[in-house]
């Protein structure tokens, strides 16, 4: 008795716990994908930079060390929260060329082809530069060009390949795909002399770039020099972006949508993107459920979550696209006698089939490659930023004498609204391609208040998994209690409707829940992994921040 007495004290006093420690700051804090891009954000927020500031750095740093999703080429999302209490959600995802049309990646046979993602037809006209800009002249306090610095440094001087940008590059799936386009092969496969770690990428191609894009800004990249550039390349092959596509890129200021969980508060990614919509319809299902008394990580909460996810997923494929050209019903998809519907029609102890599930009366084709940073200054200011080229190395086209890679976000889009696309995902005409339409995006920048304070920054990337990479690391938090390392730690699931099948990362354990996870009807498939979590956590007085394990990346603060 006494024994156990002493167990349960040593238990109640721990103060650890067995997890996984995040990094602890007091002032500020940056968590990104790559440890070159996480210090020039550190060093921006340490000579009196905001966290703005440090997101620009910290975008456009990442646009050389993180060549696979960092770019200059695609777009993104960037969501703010200020110290004052003011959120802001600056769009700047790559919008369709004007000569784009809704049946263009069809071949003769009507079946879509590889231009949707493969070579020049792939790219929509770019938006992180204009959208860093833009958020650096509305909120920043440093002037543009030290924030492009660091990059140029790092461009023209190089930078040590890690281990995992060398393992990457020679990859068969990766090297066959960059040798297809001469620059991108000479660039970032040396012509088949693969990099090893240690050696220095240089880009010096790239550095000019960003030596013009430091010294003009934006308007280098989209009426000037590099706009001409791009452009002309385009022309040269077949492509669709022109030079007044790049002139008439706008950035869009939405709204924020804004939730309520358990007393917490959830802000998120509205349209084009599918994320915010997502994460708060997916909380309404589970609030008020009693999913969390099993426990993190059992079956029987794995299996609720894949519900709601499987729902959520169902909605999304025919209601959500780009709200300049669809009225997305956000609304009807979030009332909360539709969410205790949805609720309703779970059962407990069976998995329901996708094929009798519809979307609601009132999937989509998103790859892996995409980055999440998560920033906070000294003042509380919070930046959430995801971005992206979508495939990894976007388009496989590196531009003629810029050495900026475009994206191949256009694969976004439904090719054939209806049908499957490459990652299984259903999409209907609310994302079928149109000129200037921004394809729907899963990007789910979030941040969460306790109490109306800044508690929780979280990101990822990973196609359609990112939406439930984030759902679950909110509720690691919010409903299990973990710390944000342990929280970003765990094991991570994925249902997204068609394929009907439950996504689980091998570390489940295979004998007992993913057994009890069959026996209730789910055709689990084991994953290597999903998702690249950055986040800091807002605990008591302190920052506590963390890259995903599952990547080489870094938190860092002072
Ligand atoms: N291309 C990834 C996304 O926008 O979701």
């Amino acid at each position: 008795m006494r024994k156990i007495v002493m167990l349960a004290a040593m238990v109640a006093s721990c103060v650890l716990c067995l997890a996984r420690q995040p990094e602890r700051a007091k002032h500020g804090m940056v968590a990104s994908v790559e440890k070159h891009a996480t210090d020039a954000g550190v060093a921006v927020l340490e000579s009196g930079g905001n966290a703005v500031d440090a997101a620009v750095a910290v975008g456009l740093a990442l646009g050389v060390t993180h060549p696979a999703a960092g770019n200059l080429g695609g777009g993104g999302f960037m969501l703010i929260r200020t110290a004052d209490g003011r959120t802001n959600f600056i769009d700047f995802r790559e919008r369709a060329p004007q000569k784009a049309s809704h049946n263009m990646y069809l071949g003769p046979d009507g079946k879509p082809t590889d231009d949707s993602w493969k070579g020049y037809l792939a790219s929509g006209v770019p938006g992180t530069v204009r959208g860093l800009e833009f958020a650096q002249k509305k909120y920043g306090k440093k002037k543009w060009a030290d924030l492009v610095d660091p990059a140029v440094q790092l461009a023209r001087n190089g930078f040590p390949v890690s281990y995992g940008l060398s393992q990457g590059l020679r990859s068969k799936r990766t090297s066959e795909f960059l040798s297809l386009f001469p620059e991108s092969k000479r660039i970032f496969l040396r012509d088949g002399k693969f990099y090893e770690p240690g050696e220095l990428l240089i880009q010096p191609e790239l550095a000019q770039t960003l030596e013009r894009i430091r010294n003009e800004g934006s308007k280098d990249f989209y009426e000037g020099e590099t706009a001409r550039l791009i452009a002309a390349d385009m022309a040269a092959h077949g492509g669709l972006i022109t030079l007044d596509d790049l002139k008439n890129y706008k950035v869009f200021e939405r709204t924020p949508t804004t939730g309520a969980y358990k007393g917490y508060t959830i802000i998120g990614a509205p349209p084009p993107s599918s994320g915010g919509v997502g994460i708060q319809q997916m909380l309404g299902v589970l609030e008020g459920s009693g999913y969390e008394k099993h426990g993190a990580g059992s079956a029987a909460t794995v299996h609720f979550m894949a519900e709601a996810m499987r729902r959520y997923f169902a909605d999304r494929s025919e209601y959500m696209g780009d709200p300049e050209f669809y009225p997305v019903p956000v609304s009807k998809l979030l009332d909360p006698k539709y969410i205790a519907e949805r609720r309703r029609s779970i059962d407990p102890a069976r998995a329901t089939p996708s094929s009798t599930i519809r979307p609601g009366k009132t999937l989509l084709g998103e790859s892996d490659e995409t980055t999440h940073y998560s920033i906070v200054d000294a003042e509380g200011n919070a930046v959430a930023v995801t971005y992206t080229l979508n495939g990894s190395y976007g388009s496989g086209v590196t531009v003629a004498k810029i050495g900026v890679l475009l994206n191949n976000e256009m694969d976004d889009f439904a090719a054939k609204p209806g049908e499957s696309n490459m990652y299984g995902l259903i999409q209907g005409e609310a994302n079928s391609v149109q000129p200037r339409k921004a394809p729907l995006s899963s990007m789910s920048p979030t941040i969460v208040l306790r109490d109306g304070k800044l508690y929780l920054v979280v990101g990822s990337p990973g196609g359609p998994t990112i939406i439930n990479t984030v759902l679950e690391v909110i509720v690691n938090v919010l409903d299990f209690g973990m710390n944000i390392a342990d929280a970003v730690d765990q094991p991570r699931f994925h249902h997204q409707w068609y394929p009907d099948q439950l996504l689980v990362e091998k570390r489940f354990s295979p004998d007992t829940i993913l057994e009890l996870l069959r026996t209730e009807g789910h055709a689990v498939k084991v994953t290597n992994g999903q998702g690249e979590v950055a986040a800091i956590l807002v605990d008591g007085e302190w920052l506590t921040g963390t890259a995903d394990p599952r990547t080489e990346g870094t938190a860092k603060g002072y």
